[in-house]
């Protein structure tokens, strides 16, 4: 049975078996160390050219693994059986969890030899050019660093499913094949074989079907939620990416933003106790107030901006509801249609629509902007004056939100939610500069996977199925 490298301390005395990547080798002539390392660890192992003591006799094959162990290089994987043993005193590496002991080796298997690796994979990788890294994602994922921020990850995500499983929410998974969506963005689309002509758009967030889960009585919805959105990426944005997803029915705003407060309290005080909250409760600024002495809608709160473990939660509150937008020469909705207006004395109209207020919300953590949302209108009839300002054609209304408008028309509850980007999230807590570096595979600037070679051509024949001709 196999040991892990983090568990061989607590088997002093006990012949164990070992598998990993060798990390490192030093040859001292008639001994030869190996850093042995697995997911939880490095242990440092110990052939001798031959047995020094009685208890290897059993094994009369040492010398053979000797000569086995001086072949040995970085990143091949290996087997090893070996005696925990006490390091000499003086010897311990205390900087090692696993520093006090060295395994004597017994037996050397060899289960694959490795490439000399294109750039270290121990270092914390800043040093070396990023297309490098992706080309070689599998190589990079090795570093501690790297592995480190999926697991918390890991933690994070798998914390917030506890936290909302305890309050009742349950987890749906929403279409990926879907339509295209009006968030702001350019949908990626995939082409129809069974209906040519048409097409699918992958969804810039489940927006429409979580309203849909309120319309069907879920009441209480989330999902980590995979988002794609065709826009310009930069560091803290890729063309798909993770949102925590929810959407509650009979919420107030204020319920929605007390809720989302005490879950990320929750997710700081449980696995990031050397972090501090700079503010408790997360301080609420209206939009007008944040740009006024601001000077943007998502300020960075902290007290001590070099402060690595500060964090400043914030919630931006009080948007307008429209935005014009010179270029288009229209109005268009600054969160998204959905959002219900909060100044109802104002005639829902294309005149007043630089005066309409939204309840709208964002969420901001030391400067940057890690989530959004809205309560939303359930009344069609203003949903379908909301789309006429922003220019859309009743037919156009009908045929792109006919199914929400309709469904509004067989007993909505009152609905609101928010969106949290998880990569954002992981990436503020780990101090990583880029949401790349908590992405397990993420694409590159121009929106490319280096390692996997896409977007790539298809074949003519998947085309012609497809009734696509491209235009080259
Ligand atoms: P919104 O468009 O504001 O709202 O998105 C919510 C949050 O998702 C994150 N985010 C991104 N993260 C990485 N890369 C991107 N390209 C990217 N785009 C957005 C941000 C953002 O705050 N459906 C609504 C939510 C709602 O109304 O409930 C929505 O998607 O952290």
């Amino acid at each position: 049975m196999r040991t892990l490298a983090k568990d061989a301390v607590n088997k002093i005395g006990e012949e164990i078996t070992l598998m990993g990547w060798v990390a490192g080798r030093r040859d001292h002539g008639k001994i030869i160390f190996i850093d042995l390392r697995d997911r939880w660890g490095v242990v440092q192992v110990v052939f001798s050219g031959m047995p020094s003591s009685g208890e290897l006799t059993k094994i009369p094959d040492i010398s053979r693994d000797f000569v086995l162990a001086d072949k040995l290089r970085p990143e091949w994987v290996v087997e090893i059986d070996g005696i925990v043993k006490e390091r000499p005193k003086g010897m311990e590496n205390l900087e090692l969890a696993t520093g006090k002991i060295e395994i004597q080796a017994t037996r050397l298997k060899i289960l694959s030899e490795a490439k000399t690796s294109p750039f270290d994979v121990l270092s914390d990788g800043r040093e070396i050019g990023e297309d490098n890294r992706l080309k070689y994602r599998y190589l990079d994922l090795r570093r501690p660093r790297l592995l480190k921020n999926l697991t918390m990850r890991d933690k994070i995500i798998s914390f917030i499913r506890d936290y909302l499983h305890k309050k009742d929410f349950i987890e749906i998974e929403t279409p990926i094949l879907t339509k295209s969506t009006p968030e702001g963005a350019r949908d990626y689309v995939v082409p129809s074989r069974l209906h040519p002509g048409k097409f699918y758009a992958l969804p810039q967030s489940p927006q429409q079907y979580k309203q849909l889960l309120m319309v069907a009585g879920i009441e209480r919805y989330f999902q980590i939620a995979r988002c794609f959105r065709d826009e310009d990426t930069r560091g803290d944005r890729q063309p798909e990416f993770t949102q925590l997803d929810l959407e509650m029915s009979f919420a107030s705003q204020e319920e929605i933003l007390a809720l989302t407060e005490e879950l990320y309290a929750d997710i700081i005080e449980t696995l990031y106790p050397d972090k501090k909250i700079s503010q408790r409760p997360f301080p609420r600024l209206t939009c007008k107030e944040a740009m006024d002495k601001y000077g943007t809608d998502k300020p960075d709160l902290r007290k001590d901006k070099n402060n690595p473990n500060e964090l400043a939660f914030a919630f931006i509150v009080d948007f307008p509801m429209f935005e014009w937008k010179d270029a288009e020469k229209r109005w268009d909705a600054v969160h998204h249609p959905f959002t219900k207006i909060r100044n109802p004395e104002h005639e829902i109209r294309k005149e007043n629509a630089g005066r309409l207020m939204a309840y709208q919300y964002d969420f901001v953590l030391n400067g940057c902007e890690i989530g959004g949302g809205s309560i939303r209108e359930h009344n069609p009839e203003i949903l379908e004056k909301v789309f006429e300002i922003m220019g859309n054609k009743k037919e156009d209304i009908r045929r792109q939100f006919g199914h929400l408008l309709e469904s509004f028309e067989y007993g909505v509850p009152p609905h609101g939610g928010i969106a949290s980007g998880v990569d954002r999230l992981v990436m503020i807590l780990e101090q990583e500069p880029s949401i790349r570096e908590v992405i397990a595979f993420p694409k590159t600037g121009d929106g490319r996977d280096l390692m996997m070679d896409s977007p790539s051509e298809i074949s003519k024949k998947q085309l012609r199925e497809l009734h696509i001709k491209t235009a080259d």
